[in-house]
């Protein structure tokens, strides 16, 4: 699938502008703070509905223009279907998919697939289990739409459930509520958990040759998933032994807000002993992996966001990411200009919220 065409209004520190995309290779270059990463960000909103990186909505509307809205429209192409995604954003959010307003923000999903890199992806095996937790959701999100509806169901009820904890320190309540919050608790959980298993489980199937290939057979990577919900029976019964300390500590300690997954490199946790160019290239074989899952899901390859990437590796591996990536569109964001001399390219120049086709 690709994107044809991009219409920005108001958006970030862009006025109105309106961008061809190519099918394939699309580089956007210039100095730092002009709007590249910007061009990423609008369009992951069109696919996920939601910023990489805005706290609130307002940030996305020109600071120079506040009254009006910001509002993104992107044209996709897909193999079966054409079809358009709006974004009107200020304070609040609407979106417009095919011309008609979307009654719930998720029916964004799985219109236009994505897969992203962004320099914050280069801590996600360091960093703290929430990303990696994002990652995933946001792979299964876009491949599930019931995965997001389950998710937050079993948010908002752990949220209940801390709340009753709460009640029963501070205002004595009954401890045999608990038991219903458990019982649904633990339902959400299983589902949730099922659909994170049957990903991780893909995951861990093709990321192994990927990885081989990448690093011409020197590492081996192994992705070990960690959950404390396998079923609902085993899930129900630590909540049961973790209650006293639940109720003390006014939280739900266990659950699969929790989830997490340690990489091991040859045996060795990647987290620990992994060096920097391990860090970066098990990135992209996962991110290669992302790209191969939901191709085997939707007959077609989404397309692939790579914001200040290409320059963090060296020529080998850039060929090597470039060998995986046939007929995909690339949509690459840097600083210095850039050629990929062996596809079909379109090359950008942005400069402070403005965009020419350079040649
Ligand atoms: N709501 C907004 N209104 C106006 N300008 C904004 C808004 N949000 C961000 N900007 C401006 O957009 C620019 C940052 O854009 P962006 O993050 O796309 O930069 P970039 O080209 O990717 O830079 P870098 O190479 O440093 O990553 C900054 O100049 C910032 O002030
Ligand atoms: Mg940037």
């Amino acid at each position: 699938m690709y994107i044809n065409k991009l219409l920005l209004t108001n958006f970030r520190n862009y006025d109105i502008q309106e961008i061809e995309l190519c099918k394939n290779i699309n580089i956007f270059y210039g100095d730092n703070a002009q709007g590249k990463t910007n061009i990423i960000e609008a369009i992951y909103l069109s696919s996920i509905g939601k910023s990489f990186r805005a706290k609130r909505d307002i940030e996305l509307v020109n600071i120079e223009n506040k009254e009006n809205n910001a509002i993104i429209e992107t044209e996709f192409r897909k193999i079966d279907r054409d079809g358009k995604i709006k974004l009107e954003v200020s304070d609040k959010k609407n979106i417009y998919i095919n011309g008609i307003r979307a009654r719930k923000f998720s029916e964004i999903l799985g219109n236009i697939n994505i897969v992203l890199f962004s320099p914050d992806d280069i801590n996600l095996f360091k960093g703290a289990p929430a990303k990696r937790r994002k990652v995933l959701d946001i792979m299964i999100s876009q491949l599930r739409p019931s995965y997001l509806y389950n998710l937050n169901l079993y948010l908002r009820t752990i949220e209940q459930r801390n709340n009753y904890l709460r009640q029963i320190k501070y205002e004595k309540k009954s401890e045999e509520m608990l038991d219903i919050w458990d019982e649904k608790l633990a339902d959400y959980a299983e589902k949730v958990y099922q659909y994170r298993k049957e990903f991780i489980e893909k995951i861990k199937e093709k990321i192994v040759d990927i990885h081989k290939k990448i690093t011409e057979d020197n590492e081996n990577v192994k992705i070990h998933f960690i959950t404390d919900c396998e079923n609902k029976e085993e899930y129900l019964k630590k909540l049961k032994e973790d209650r006293e300390k639940d109720i003390e500590r006014g939280y739900t300690g266990k659950g699969i807000h929790k989830d997490d997954f340690i990489v091991y490199v040859n045996g060795k946790p990647l987290n620990i002993y992994g060096s920097q160019g391990q860090h970066r290239t098990v990135l992209l074989s996962l991110k290669i992996t992302e790209l191969n899952i939901i191709y085997d899901e939707i007959g077609e390859y989404p397309i692939l966001l790579l914001d200040d990437f290409m320059s963090e590796l060296d020529n080998k591996r850039r060929e090597n990411l470039l060998k995986n990536i046939e007929n995909i569109q690339v949509i690459i964001t840097c600083t210095e200009k850039m050629r990929i001399k062996q596809k079909e390219e379109k090359i950008f120049f942005v400069e402070n919220g403005r965009i020419k086709v350079d040649f």
